[in-house]
């Protein structure tokens, strides 16, 4: 555990246990994660809770998901010996501060956050329960509790952060008697475009065109066997569009010295896109072998991964318990 790391600056995290992860989330977050590792004192979530505020129908795929993730955490070279990887239903202190920070959130505040008008959209009313009008205020909670300073997000959490602050600045008005109690977080956004996933659109699990890091070579490569590529050449010799084709895309996140290459043979009629896909497919195997090996290892072990989460988690408490205290003395609960 990263104890020795006090004055890193705090950074924290979390993904909901909801299915295997993909390339768009290891080029997008989990190497940040990896960063964040030798440079912070990082804290990263499986938030289980936030799982259940739309999947309260299935709790067991959300149990099932969970060892997964962390498994594919730990391919990715996260490193739970200078990180904290805790279970957020396992630090009640998360739910005691939704409770009280709870008492300050105007309902106001959660129905404007654009998530929640979005997924009632996407998902129906179904989902529009008590736990889910509260999701941001969650996330503030599992943040907060922490102190955590930094957030590496996605662009679609944005929302969720700028609450998060206010509701903080709230808290600290009406209770921090001019010392701030708790910590404004900030979303520290990830620099990397999205990745495309196999029609095009955003790499999402939803979408159904995702590249898991558990698939295997002959699942790899068929998946990007049915690429969408650009309609208009449709002869192996026709010219191509490489900015529309999402295998070209992909082409620079798995080897960008190979871009080159590839964008004068698809212009010329050169490479025709059976041949590109081939390619495509065979330097993403490549690309995702080392991580895929130890993956296997790691989802192999599951009382190894038990033992990291058990950890962490107990660490998490101790501090989670900390700062509860102080709110509740400045909320006068003493
Ligand atoms: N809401 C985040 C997502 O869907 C996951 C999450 C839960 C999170 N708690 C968090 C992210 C705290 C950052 C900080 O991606």
């Amino acid at each position: 555990m990263a104890s020795a790391t006090a004055k890193l600056p705090r950074v924290m995290s979390g993904m909901r246990p909801t299915g295997n992860l993909h390339l768009g989330h290891y080029v997008g977050v989990l190497t940040q994660w990896v960063k964040y590792c030798d440079t912070a004192d990082a804290f990263f979530e499986i938030a289980d809770l936030h799982a259940l505020t739309t999947g309260f129908d299935d709790p067991q795929a959300i149990r099932d998901a969970r060892n997964s993730m962390v498994a594919d955490w730990l391919a990715a070279g996260v490193d739970p010996k200078k990180s904290t990887f805790y279970l957020q239903s396992g630090v009640p202190q998360i739910s005691e501060l939704e409770t009280l920070l709870g008492m300050i959130t105007p309902i106001s505040w959660l129905e404007r956050v654009p998530t929640f008008k979005g997924q009632i959209e996407e998902l129906g009313s179904e989902v529009a329960t008590y736990g889910f009008l509260g999701y941001p205020l969650l996330q503030l909670c599992d943040i907060a509790v922490f102190r955590g300073e930094l957030v590496p997000v996605g662009k679609d959490q944005v929302a969720h952060l700028e609450f998060a602050r206010e509701v903080v600045r709230r808290f600290n008005y009406l209770y921090g008697g001019g010392e701030p109690v708790l910590v404004e977080p900030k979303a520290m956004l990830s620099n990397f475009p999205d990745v495309p996933g196999t029609d095009g659109r955003k790499m999402s699990k939803s979408y159904n065109n995702a590249i898991l890091l558990s698939d295997d070579d002959a699942t790899t490569t068929e998946k990007v066997r049915g690429m969408f590529t650009d309609p208009q050449k449709i002869r192996r010799n026709d010219p191509g569009r490489p900015e529309i084709c999402p295998v070209f895309s992909l082409w620079k996140f798995v080897k960008p010295q190979h871009t080159a290459i590839v964008e004068r043979d698809c212009r010329s009629g050169a490479l025709g896109c059976v041949q590109d896909k081939g390619d495509l497919a065979e330097a993403l195997n490549e690309f995702l072998r080392p991580l895929r090996e130890r993956r296997v290892l790691y989802a192999a072990d599951e009382a190894y991964v038990e033992r990291i989460i058990a950890e962490g988690t107990a660490r998490a408490r101790e501090i989670a318990a900390k700062t509860v205290a102080d709110v509740k003395r400045a909320m006068k609960l003493t």
